[in-house]
């Protein structure tokens, strides 16, 4: 699908992989739509000076039901070709460490506002008959280290849910797309180290600048990828997790202390 003239929604944009795919999109003469709890005013300039079709930003907190139906209450009605459902909060650390009021924003960040926003401009993609959803998963879907529980069963679910999805829109000229996401620098992979390295031997993670990542996840869009995996040794580990369980779990109890 093309991104030039069409309408990109991206949530979580004013950071991060958000903030690199809005650059990218605006740079491929988008019209961009912004979903950020945290409005960032130079973003926008930044976004027009770099090529945007136009650049509209919205404030929304998508970490409660009340704040999702705030936002498309008053913007339900805009006509999104393109939907990323980007925005996303890390948990961890030992499960009977965690805080369940963190585990139930995040959780309500990752997957229900992401449900919510697809159920409701999918409609109008389908009138249309043209349409993409981008659903952000990540590697900890598929490869189950201890101190991500929460935030893996968040992301397990993301990546179930654009699978079924998938397979119903076939033929209606609506695709999804499942970024099955490595390392990437930004503020949440930093934080990796402070929520599971008391625990977990994370010092051999890699990363990628998200730059780099908005680039792949461009060549993903153009080509109607079904799914973006990592490439390289994290790409490596994914289909190690995938295809031998039991295997992974042996050499990531080694990591592991409680
Ligand atoms: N970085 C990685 O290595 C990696 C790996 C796998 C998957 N991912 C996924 O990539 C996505 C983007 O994360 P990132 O790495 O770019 O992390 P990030 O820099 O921490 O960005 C997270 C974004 O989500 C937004 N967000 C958080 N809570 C929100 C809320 N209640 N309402 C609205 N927006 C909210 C943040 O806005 P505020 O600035 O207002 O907090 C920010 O824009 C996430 O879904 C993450 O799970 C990342």
């Amino acid at each position: 699908m093309e991104i030039s003239g069409h309408h990109v929604m991206i949530t979580g944009a004013n950071r991060g992989i958000g903030r690199a795919v809005a650059m990218m999109c605006a740079e491929n003469k988008a019209h961009l739509h912004l979903v950020n709890r945290t409005p960032d005013d130079e973003l926008l300039e930044a976004l027009k000076t770099a090529g945007a079709s136009s650049v509209t930003q919205y404030q929304a907190d998508l970490g409660t039901r009340a704040g999702v139906d705030a936002f498309l209450r008053a913007h339900g009605a805009l006509e999104v070709d393109i939907l990323f459902n980007n925005a996303g909060q890390l948990t961890g650390g030992l499960f009977e460490t965690q805080e369940f009021d963190e585990i139930e924003t995040m959780m309500q960040v990752n997957v229900n506002a992401l449900i919510q926003l697809s159920r409701h401009y999918l409609p109008g993609m389908l009138t249309r008959k043209t349409g993409k959803i981008i659903n952000h998963s990540s590697v900890a879907a598929y490869m189950h280290f201890p101190c991500a529980s929460t935030y893996a069963a968040s992301k397990a679910a993301v990546a179930a849910f654009t699978d079924c999805l998938h397979t119903e829109l076939k033929g209606t000229g609506v695709s999804t797309l499942l970024l099955i996401t490595a390392g990437v620098e930004t503020r949440m992979f930093k934080d990796i180290p402070k929520l599971y390295g008391k625990n977990l031997d994370v010092t051999w993670l890699t990363s990628i600048p998200p730059k780099k990542y908005a680039e792949m996840i461009k060549e993903a869009i153009l080509e109607d990828l079904d799914v973006l995996k990592p490439h390289g040794l994290s790409g490596l580990g994914l289909r190690f997790a995938q295809h031998l369980p039991e295997a992974f779990q042996k050499i990531v109890t080694k990591r592991f202390t409680r």
